[in-house]
């Protein structure tokens, strides 16, 4: 993971610096993570469930989530619920989600 940082870093730069879409849109994102804040709690990252183990998501680095959603889009992660929420998002969204929960402050 350690090494895999310096180039998701690179890609994130060239991403913010070409045209319009390529990059995360955080206004988007923040449109489309309003389903989340039942389990996950954004942005008071408080759980509404508090017996029901849910990570932090928001202040995760971006490539992370990134990675994570798209595991969970693919497969590769199998939990019930996550694979149901990633596989309505399209690149873009899990871009832009990404975006948008990586520049909130965790607590
Ligand atoms: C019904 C509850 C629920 C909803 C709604 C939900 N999540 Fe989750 N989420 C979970 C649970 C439970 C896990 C832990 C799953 C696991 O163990 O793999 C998780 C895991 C994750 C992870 C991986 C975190 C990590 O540290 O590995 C990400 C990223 C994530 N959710 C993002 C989202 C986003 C974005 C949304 C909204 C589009 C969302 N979740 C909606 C319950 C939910």
């Amino acid at each position: 993971m350690r090494r895999l940082l310096p180039a998701l870093c690179g890609t994130a730069l060239a991403l913010a610096m070409a045209p319009a879409h390529a990059a995360g849109n955080a206004e988007n994102g923040k449109l489309l993570t309003y389903t989340c804040a039942g389990c996950h709690g954004i942005p008071e990252y408080r759980n509404a469930y508090p017996n029901y183990h849910v990570p932090k998501i928001a202040g995760q680095n971006e490539g992370y989530l990134v990675n994570a959603l798209k595991a969970y889009r693919i497969g590769d992660r199998q939990h019930p619920t996550m694979v149901a929420q990633a596989s309505s998002f399209s690149d873009q969204d899990i871009a832009d989600i990404a975006a948008y929960l990586a520049a909130q402050k965790a607590q």
